[in-house]
């Protein structure tokens, strides 16, 4: 079995960010989403994984993620020149692939487990398809799904404008090489791309088995700000231990702290969890929980909470920073030497709520 793990698109609703840096490399907890992809694949003994990556963000998803060495797995890299579709990735994965069955993953999509029980199904059960489905508020936005009571797929449809049911399909799908044929069937979709979701409905219409799991985990389709700053703090409430290996120095440091090689706390009191990346600064601070230091960081004489701060960022006099996201090399201070004044240069598509 291999994998493929989708890492092209826009991020359209992550920007600013994402004008810089591809939606599935800002980091949760200071780790990029795909690396929590990577982890899930890995663990279900996989060992070679196609990247598919975009003209704008592939250079830096290949020197970010790298050959795979890390997780004992070979990472290729397939590019699809054009946001087609996620069928439309499948057919340009289709040579990487071969005949064999794969995971296919949406690199922007984070689940609070592994996927060793949706590789069982798919191996016992003969199914030319598994998907994971998780009820969702607004099934409009996802591809939705109606399942019989053995969680075999009856009908599949893309953001419907009137839903079957309140199932939305997770990024996160298993297929046998027949998939293949059924990406040959399809059109392309009103919004213009080969939809996976009609895809797997060809398979349906066509009599192929296509199983299903709900998923009784969270599930955060990292896509906005929120939602981000959601994953930080799962990520960081479920998975971080106490870890410090920087320097702290006269500061008070309570529960899940981890404070990565290189990073200085000094004078400052933090309440986990928390993650201060490496060679980050803290000094004369507060930092609350749920909050992640991007490293070379600098923050000091502010107090900040539930907050994600990219890497290379700075803080400085911030009397009180929270649900907030700042994005790398960032500068948010209070200026001591001129009259009050909100002084601002903010990118494209930022919102400052002061
Ligand atoms: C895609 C799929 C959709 C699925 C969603 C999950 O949507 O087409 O069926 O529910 O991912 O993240 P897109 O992100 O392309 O709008």
């Amino acid at each position: 079995m291999k994998a493929i793990v989708l890492s092209g698109g826009k991020g359209t609703r992550l920007r600013p960010l994402t004008y810089t840096g591809a939606k599935q490399l800002v980091p949760i907890a200071n780790r990029p989403i795909l690396a929590y992809v990577i982890d899930n694949i890995s663990k279900v003994g996989i060992k070679e994984v196609g990247i598919i990556i975009s003209p704008e963000t592939g250079s830096e998803v290949r020197e970010t993620m790298g050959d795979g060495s890390k997780w004992g797995l070979k990472i290729t890299y397939i590019m699809q020149d054009e946001p087609k579709g996620l069928a439309h990735a499948v057919r340009t994965a289709a040579p990487f692939l071969g005949d064999e069955p794969f995971v296919m993953y949406l690199g922007d999509n984070l689940i609070g487990c592994g996927i060793e029980k949706f590789v069982d199904t798919f191996k016992t059960s003969g199914a030319d398809a598994v998907i994971l489905l998780k009820p969702v508020d607004n099934p409009q936005a996802f591809g939705v799904a109606q399942a019989d009571s053995s969680g075999r797929i009856v009908c599949l449809e893309e953001k419907p404008k009137n839903p079957k049911s309140n199932l939305a399909l997770v990024g996160v799908y298993i297929f046998s090489p027949e998939i293949h044929k059924a990406i040959a069937n399809i059109k392309p979709s009103a919004r213009g791309e080969l939809e996976i979701t009609d895809a797997i409905q060809d398979l349906i219409t066509r009599g192929a088995p296509v199983h299903s799991h709900v998923l009784d985990t969270w599930w955060l389709d990292t896509g906005k700000k929120d939602d981000l700053l959601a994953a930080n703090t799962i990520v960081l409430d479920e998975w971080f231990k106490r870890d410090i290996r920087g320097t702290i120095e006269n500061s008070q440091v309570t529960g899940r702290v981890t404070v990565e090689e290189g990073a200085v706390v000094r004078n400052s009191t933090l309440r986990g969890p928390i993650v201060v990346g490496s060679n980050a600064i803290v000094e004369d601070s507060f930092i609350g929980p749920f909050t992640s230091i991007g490293s070379g960081t600098k923050v000091s004489k502010s107090i900040v909470e539930h907050c994600v701060i990219l890497s290379g960022a700075e803080l400085s006099h911030v009397d009180r920073l929270e649900d907030s996201l700042i994005g790398r090399n960032a500068k948010v201070r209070k200026c001591h030497d001129k009259h009050e004044a909100l002084r601002l240069m903010i990118g494209d598509d930022s919102v400052v709520e002061v």
